[in-house]
């Protein structure tokens, strides 16, 4: 029965009451009624009150539980449903709720997958011009200023060496950016050693010992969730480096039935997992595409960031 009906039947239920109850009691009214009188009815409008109030509740009290869980739902942790009451006026409105999350959740998640796929694309873009054109300019120049030494008189020997040096510390700058942006040993290379590149970079700029484990025979993944998993260990080492302030990571690729789990745990000093960032968030959107599981864990011991994904 529609909420608009329900009220109405049961006002009028209750005044109905009331007014019988006021036609077969004895009781009368004088022009200027006595406090007896006055007791009387104050009594009489207390109960209907009561009963108005009593009978109202139990149908609006589902409109409430809705209220409160619909502030509740978070868009950062989807996948979360209001449960139906088995009938009543609420029952209309948590179904139409929930229709509607699921309509903004999937429209949220087709327009992260469009962002994310945007964003690897320009990085790819980015990272093939450092690669093909910078890169390949900086090799020029290099060898130029090996020939120029060769045959520059011997007191520009020394100013000619230490120029090619820089141009080959930029040049290994540039190869290492466009590694990051698009980790071209990913697609030639597989997963493993992708990874194992990343743990090595990670050791080359960062205080802390890094471990690596690899389990051997891990199922093959879509090209897809290998990015995914090498975005987020990319962005857990960074967070490890950059905020944990740890004196050792490790890195595990497992196996957990036929899911791949990838952990990164730090020992650094841990946060309050409630508080996200971009990049834990851009982590969950990125699990959320792969169909998998992310889930942070963090005390003032260490960090693990473990995410599962579907093989
Ligand atoms: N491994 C970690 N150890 C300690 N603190 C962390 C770790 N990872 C994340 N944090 C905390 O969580 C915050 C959010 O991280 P993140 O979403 O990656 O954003 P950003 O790295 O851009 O600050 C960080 O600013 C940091 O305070
Ligand atoms: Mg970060």
């Amino acid at each position: 029965m529609r909420l608009y009906w329900r009220v109405l039947v049961i006002n009028g239920a209750v005044l109905t009451a009331a007014t019988l109850a006021l036609v077969v009691a004895p009781v009368s009214v004088s022009r200027h009624p006595v406090v007896s009188e006055a007791a009387v009815l104050g009594f009489g409008l207390f109960l209907m009150v009561v009963t108005n109030a009593l009978l109202l509740r139990s149908s609006l009290a589902p409109l409430d539980r809705v209220v409160r869980e619909m502030a509740s739902v978070d868009p950062q942790r989807p996948g979360r449903r209001l449960k139906p009451p088995d009938s009543g006026p609420g029952r209309d409105l948590v179904l139409g709720f929930n229709a509607m999350v699921d309509r903004l959740e999937e429209e949220r998640s087709m327009s992260n997958a469009k962002q994310l796929a945007a964003q690897e694309a320009e990085r790819h873009r980015i990272a093939r011009e450092l690669h093909d054109d910078i890169g390949q300019q900086l090799t020029v120049v290099l060898l130029g200023l090996k020939q120029a030494e060769q045959r520059a008189p011997a007191e520009l020997a020394d100013e000619l060496a230490a120029l090619r040096e820089s141009t080959r510390d930029g040049l290994d700058d540039v190869r290492r950016v466009a590694r990051q942006l698009r980790p071209g040993v990913l697609d030639d290379l597989g997963l493993a050693s992708a990874l194992a590149s990343l743990t090595h970079d990670f050791a080359e700029h960062s205080s802390a010992s890094v471990r690596r484990v690899v389990a051997p025979g891990l199922p093959p993944l879509s090209s897809d969730t290998e990015l995914v998993v090498y975005r987020v260990a990319q962005e857990a080492l960074t967070n490890a480096a950059r905020h944990a302030g740890a004196s050792a990571v490790e890195l595990s690729l497992t196996k957990v039935g036929d899911r791949v789990v990838l952990e990164v745990a730090d020992d650094g000093r841990g946060f309050d997992v409630r508080r996200d960032g971009a990049g834990l968030r851009g982590m969950r959107e990125r699990a959320r595409l792969a169909a998998g599981d992310l889930t942070v864990t963090s005390s003032p011991v260490g960090t693990t960031v473990r995410l599962e994904v579907p093989a």
